[in-house]
């Protein structure tokens, strides 16, 4: 580990040992090393395929039954995107979050990705803010199913409980964050006085704007990331490394201080 990093490491874990509730806000990036391609950058999903237009939504809601007639029919020009998700499982990254939480740590995960593996590794406090790809949600009363525990007899599918229509739960462009999720990610924002801006580059909002509500309160903002965001002049401690490295080095820098603070106490 380079000097560089390592000093790095040892301030991160002296702010997240002493703040009272750490928030992660995780990215595309952290789920890279799963082999789930990013957005942005060089090899990115938009990069390489254009970003969907903001009028996604719009035509789910002019159209809901012809949209599942394509989900159904696995039409999407985001195929290698699917299939990397399909194949993914948690990294190493993924399993030190998990840790940081069952630690007493990290208090809550808002999550940008889709890909349900802060669930497989083993997380529990999440809010994912762009919704769940295993996961279908009524797009009225914002009930949600797992896939496989919601039979689709008709197109588009109702909602058993309101009647409203049922699509996947992945926000779509231009589809409004749901409101119980955006709530909650208030919630954990306001009580954070030190955020973890792991593998994302920080362009979309709402999410881009957390950590800096969290600065605007005093709090402290811990990059993790190999390349330069927005957010990094914002940072109060950079690791300039990939998430997979730094998260399980982070972590076993606090497990030591807390054996260290055993023996002194
Ligand atoms: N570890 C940490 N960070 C990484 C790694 C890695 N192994 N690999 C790449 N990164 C960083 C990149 O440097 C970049 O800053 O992850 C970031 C990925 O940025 P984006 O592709 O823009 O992803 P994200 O920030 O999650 O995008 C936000 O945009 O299009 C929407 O809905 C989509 O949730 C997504 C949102």
């Amino acid at each position: 580990m380079n000097d560089e990093l390592s000093g790095a490491i040892e301030e991160a874990a002296a702010i997240v040992k002493n703040a009272r509730h750490v928030v992660a806000l995780v990215g595309a990036g952290l789920s890279a090393e799963s082999g789930v391609p990013t957005f942005r950058g060089p090899e990115g999903l938009w990069t390489k395929h254009g970003e969907p237009d903001l009028r996604d939504y719009d035509r789910f809601v002019e159209d809901p039954k012809r949209w599942w007639e394509m989900r159904i029919s696995r039409q999407s020009r985001f195929g290698e995107f699917v299939e990397a998700l399909d194949r993914a499982q948690p990294n190493a990254g993924h399993l030190a979050l998990r840790e940081m939480e069952e630690l007493g740590y990290l208090k809550h995960i808002i999550t940008q990705n889709i890909d349900n593996l802060h669930q497989l590794a083993g997380s529990a406090a999440i809010t994912e803010i762009h919704g769940n790809r295993t996961k279908l949600r009524c797009v009225a009363c914002a009930a949600r199913w797992p896939l496989d525990e919601f039979p689709i007899e008709e197109l588009p599918p109702q909602c058993p409980l309101c009647g409203g229509v049922v699509k996947g739960d992945t926000v779509m462009f231009g589809e409004p964050i749901p409101r119980d999720a955006l709530d909650e990610c208030s919630n954990q924002t306001w009580q954070c006085d030190c955020m973890l801006l792991i593998g994302t580059s920080a362009v979309v909002y709402p999410a881009a704007g957390f950590p800096i509500d969290v600065k605007g309160m005093g709090g402290h903002l811990i990059e993790v990331n190999p390349n330069e965001t927005p957010l990094t002049r914002h940072a109060d401690v950079i690791l300039r490394s990939l998430a997979g490295e730094a998260l399980p080095k982070l972590v076993q820098r606090l497990r030591e201080m807390a054996a260290e603070g055993e023996r002194h106490a």
